[in-house]
């Protein structure tokens, strides 16, 4: 918190003790009570972190009754108060009864005020490291707010990004299009101690190679024609947060020597300038891309790979995320129905089977469109099939089966290449069929062959 002193609550009713315990917590802020009320009443007021409890208060300064109770209500009001009791010389019943009540820790009378100091400031460290704790627990739970996901597949995700989040690790994000890169490249950000700095994307797919450079490094004024004035890239926008380099397997090679360098360096240089900036960020990268074998094809620097994918995280596609798929749909569902002031309460059966079964090709995204249009299309309370417009969805059960059997084929094919490194004959063998027969199922799927000969 602030540079003020630690708080501490005395609740003593004897004026010669209360001064004496003021006087060695003099490094304290400390406050005074002297009974029930009094303490209730500053413990409201002024917040201590730690609280040292007489027992004996009036009107019951001969018992333990006020003591007590004092206990019971500051911990009901503060229950991460740090209450240590002060008990009658050898009374172990009451000292074991207080820890019974909740209090952190007790010392006996006639008190050794060395020890009291250690017991006192020792509290002091265990309140602020809870606190510290509760903290980091609420950031990480805001910071992964609105992704949804029980499945097996992206609770490993999740607790992978709240590891790798908080530190300064460069993080490749990978994943089929639409599975939540950018989604995830942001929580990532809430998780760094640079959440109050700018997240910065940039895609690197969508810009022609030609105006990449610049958006990237930024140009000095003149620096070529159309160059009016002097302007930041994005890189030098991203100072102090992050930056989200998005579809990296998309970045020409004269780029990729260039980013390479700023990695290594953490300078950059703006087009036509002569300074070198240091600019401190993040960089998060993502892609869809099989990077390995954009480099066995000479398409991507292997050194850049090492840079970039210090931590690599693996957003499964929607089809292996085995029950997320309905939560995810009732989710985009309520969001939709907000957006657009509908009273759209949820799916029927049908509808949510069609939703299961459906193979979701563009993943999260195909499936947040799809929910988003059933929503402003529905008639009733509910989403039916006919609104979903799923091929799938009408329960042809032949063709249903033609699209399951084709799926399973298609990822069968796809997992033995990748197993294979895309060796042919291994991948025919793999599946037991001939080299011709796997030739006319890959050209059947639309599947890509290897262009150099295995
Ligand atoms: N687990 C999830 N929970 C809730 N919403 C999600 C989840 N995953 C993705 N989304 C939503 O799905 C949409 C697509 O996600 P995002 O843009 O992050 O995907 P992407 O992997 O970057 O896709 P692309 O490769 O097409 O850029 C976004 O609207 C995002 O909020
Ligand atoms: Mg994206």
């Amino acid at each position: 918190m602030s540079a003020r002193q630690p708080r501490l609550l005395i609740v003593e009713d004897d004026a010669g003790l209360q001064r004496q315990l003021r006087w060695s917590f003099e490094d304290y802020d400390v406050v005074v009570a002297g009974d029930r009320e009094s303490a209730l009443a500053m413990l409201r007021r002024h917040e201590p972190a730690v609280v040292l409890q007489d027992l004996g208060l009036p009107p019951d300064e001969a018992g333990t009754a006020e003591g007590f109770a004092t206990i019971t209500e500051i911990l009901q009001q503060a229950p991460y108060t740090k209450i240590i009791v002060v008990t009658g010389n050898g009374d172990r019943d009451n000292a074991v009864k207080s820890i019974g009540c909740g209090a952190y820790d007790f010392c006996s009378k006639p008190l050794d005020l060395e020890v009291l100091r250690l017991i006192v400031s020792r509290a002091f460290r265990l309140h602020e490291l809870e606190a510290e704790n509760r903290r980091l627990r609420n950031a990480s739970a805001t910071a992964l707010e609105g992704i949804i996901g029980g499945s097996e597949a992206m609770r490993d995700a999740c607790r992978l990004v709240e590891k790798v989040g908080p530190t300064n690790a460069t993080v490749l994000l990978l994943g089929e299009t639409g599975t939540g890169k950018e989604l995830f490249a942001r929580a990532i950000h809430r998780l760094s101690a640079r959440r109050e700095g700018p997240f910065v994307a940039i895609n690197c797919a969508a810009i022609p190679e030609n105006l990449l450079e610049a958006e990237l490094f930024g140009y000095e004024k003149g620096a070529y024609t159309g160059a009016h004035k002097q302007t930041k890239g994005k890189i030098e926008l991203a100072a102090n947060g992050s930056l989200l380099l998005d579809e990296i397997g998309d970045m020409p090679a004269a780029l990729q020597a260039k980013l390479l360098r700023f990695l290594q360096e953490r300078v950059v240089e703006r087009i036509g300038g002569r300074e070198t900036i240091p600019v401190d960020v993040r960089i998060i990268c993502s892609t869809h891309q099989n990077l390995p074998e954009l480099i066995r094809d000479g398409r991507f620097r292997e050194d850049l790979f090492y840079r970039v994918s210090e931590v690599s995280i693996r957003l499964p596609p929607l089809r292996d995320r085995a029950g997320d798929v309905a939560p995810l749909a009732r989710h985009f569902l309520e969001q939709a129905a907000g957006r657009h002031g509908r009273v759209v309460r949820g799916f029927t059966a049908k509808a949510l089977k069609a939703i299961e079964a459906h193979p979701w090709r563009g993943n999260v995204r195909e499936l947040e469109n799809a929910v988003n249009s059933a929503v402003i299309m529905a008639e009733g309370k509910q989403i039916g099939t006919d609104e979903l417009h799923l091929n799938a969805a009408a329960g042809d059960e032949v063709l249903d089966l033609r699209e399951v059997r084709n799926e399973a084929e298609k990822r069968a094919i796809r997992r033995a290449m990748t197993r294979e490194g895309g060796n042919l004959s291994k991948v025919a063998d793999v599946l037991g069929i001939s080299r011709p027969t796997l030739y006319d199922l890959m050209d059947k799927h639309g599947l890509k062959k290897p262009t150099d000969s295995d």
